[in-house]
């Protein structure tokens, strides 16, 4: 639950990875359940916003992205999706469509809200058929033109896929590796950014990073989690928790939603 003393509460999850509910997949019942146990927990504890960084289905078909947001539909926070390889964006927009911020149109789903503590900066790092990571020119523009808009804002950027390497499970996670380091140098211009988090590796990381931080999370699916995901949760289901203080610290945890719940 939010504490007073926190100035925003932020819920994050991803990697999913839900399928159709009629998948003879033999984690298909289990993913769409631990998703469902979080959604839950992350409503009892009332956060500001939740942010979704990407893979959130498996196989990008438009059933489960009907199943993806039949899961969804109880949250109450206002959600911000940002897609992963894993998706389709045609589809997820499809059954998203009417999300106010994303997109209506181009290849893109980038975008900025405003209202919050923090001003929130989705960028989308994928492109069809391709499984890493993707920052060309144009993104870079945007990225750059989104943060000189506003460096009086204190600003949390999400993403997909990490622009960094980490131990030796996931490295060259862009498809250039100027794409990754581009991203920093962007990053870099804009002293405002107080994170960057991201999914897709599905362990739990938090570094400095282009003079700030960055932050990858667990899957919360558990059967495609790496070990534990550097959590304790066993074979739980374990999402994001950030708490932006009054002194504009961004503290995070890893919250495990346990059989009880
Ligand atoms: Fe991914």
């Amino acid at each position: 639950m939010a504490e007073s003393s926190d100035q925003m509460f932020i819920a994050q999850i991803s990697d999913t990875h839900i399928l159709a509910p009629d998948s003879d997949h033999p984690a298909a019942q289990r993913r769409a359940d631990n998703l469902r146990r979080c959604v839950a927990d992350i409503n009892r504890q009332r956060p500001d916003a939740v942010i979704f960084t990407g893979d959130t289905v498996q196989f990008g078909q438009p059933e489960e992205y009907d199943h993806l947001r039949a899961l969804l539909t109880p949250l109450d926070a206002p959600l911000y999706l940002t897609p992963g390889n894993r998706d389709d964006k045609d589809a997820l927009r499809a059954a998203f469509g009417d999300q106010p911020y994303l997109p209506r149109n181009g290849d893109l789903l980038h975008y900025t809200v405003e209202g919050h503590a923090l001003r929130l900066v989705a960028i989308d790092s994928t492109l069809r058929g391709e499984r890493k990571g993707v920052f060309c020119r144009i993104r870079q523009n945007w990225l750059d033109a989104a943060l000189k808009d506003r460096p009086d804002r204190p600003t949390l950027l999400f993403i997909h896929h990490p622009p960094f390497d980490i131990d030796d499970h996931y490295v060259g996670g862009y498809r250039q590796p100027e794409d990754a380091a581009a991203l920093a140098e962007v990053v870099h211009r804009h002293p405002q950014v107080v994170r960057l988090l991201c999914g897709h590796v599905h362990t739990l990381t938090e570094r400095p990073w282009a003079g700030t931080r960055a932050s990858v999370m667990p899957s919360i699916a558990v059967d495609v989690r790496r070990d534990d995901g550097g959590t304790e949760a066993g074979d739980q289901p374990v999402y994001m928790w950030h708490r932006l203080s009054q002194k504009g610290d961004l503290v995070s945890q890893s919250r495990t939603v346990d059989a009880t719940q």
